[in-house]
């Protein structure tokens, strides 16, 4: 079958520092997928590359078999590839369903008349609060987003993307800076979603990786240092000495 992701030999530099090297990631169709590597190992990198915010140096990028390589971002969204959005381009004095509302015309390229005949398309309003009653968020619709905790912010941001109606959506690092009870019911909010949606997630907490990843691409110095399953991952010496090394380093443990 046709992978949803899949990059050969993806190499993206700034300068002479090579952040993403030779990297060929395959992501099956309907997989959740997590990139896992120690601080500064190329996630963020690879991220930006894959959904073309930034231009890759080298290598080939398909998506659902289709070459998106020098394609913009947003020809790769209407192609059904997606990320989160950082959490500052949340329009924070809009309400929260203002801000799906306008990703939803966007992707109808509407927005214009919307702000003309303002609330006028309820088809628009629907399909927002469905996606925000997918995120368990109906109750705060109409709050302008910069008074919801920084958790329910977070969520907003996976409602937005769902907006765009993707086939892949690769969420980096979606619930950084969440308190960790948290954390876990924004993974189970990604965890609901269609089966058919392919998944690429960046996570640190392990926990949460490997209860929510069925495949762990391990990152080290922007090159893939082994993948497999969560238990293959527990397991590799390798990955636990480049995550334990860290830690000795930073003398936390
Ligand atoms: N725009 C940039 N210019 C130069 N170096 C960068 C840039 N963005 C990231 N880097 C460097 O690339 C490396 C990988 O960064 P990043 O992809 O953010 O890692 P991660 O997300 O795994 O923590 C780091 O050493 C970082 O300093
Ligand atoms: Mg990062």
């Amino acid at each position: 079958m046709t992978p949803a992701i899949e990059t050969s030999d993806l190499t993206l530099r700034y300068g002479n520092f090579t952040a993403v090297g030779d990297v060929s990631l395959r992501v099956p169709t309907g997989s959740r997928h997590a990139l896992i590597g120690p601080n500064g190992a190329g996630k963020t990198s690879l991220v930006h590359a894959l959904t073309g915010n930034v231009a890759t140096t080298a290598g080939t990028i398909r998506i659902g078999g289709e070459d998106v390589t020098t394609l913009s971002q947003a020809a790769r969204v209407r192609r059904g590839l997606t990320r989160t959005f950082q959490i500052n381009q949340l329009f924070r004095g809009l309400t929260v369903l203002e801000n799906v509302s306008l990703a939803i015309l966007e992707r109808e390229r509407k927005t214009r008349i919307f702000w003309r005949s303002a609330a006028a398309d309820r088809a628009v309003a629907e399909e927002a609060r469905e996606h925000l009653a997918f995120v368990h968020l109906a109750a705060l619709a109409d709050r302008p987003v910069h008074s919801l905790p920084y958790g329910s912010q977070r969520l907003v941001e996976i409602a937005i993307a769902l907006a765009t109606k993707p086939r892949v959506l690769v969420l980096d690092e979606p619930a950084a800076g969440v308190p960790a009870a948290q954390s876990e019911s924004i993974f189970e909010r990604i965890h609901a979603l269609p089966r058919d949606l392919t998944l690429l997630f960046v996570e640190h907490d392990m926990g949460l990786v490997f209860r929510f990843a069925e495949r762990i691409t391990v990152l080290v110095g922007g090159r893939i240092m082994t993948e497999g399953t969560p238990a293959e991952i527990q397991a590799d010496e390798r990955v636990r000495e480049v995550y334990l090394g860290r830690r000795r380093q930073h003398g936390a443990a």
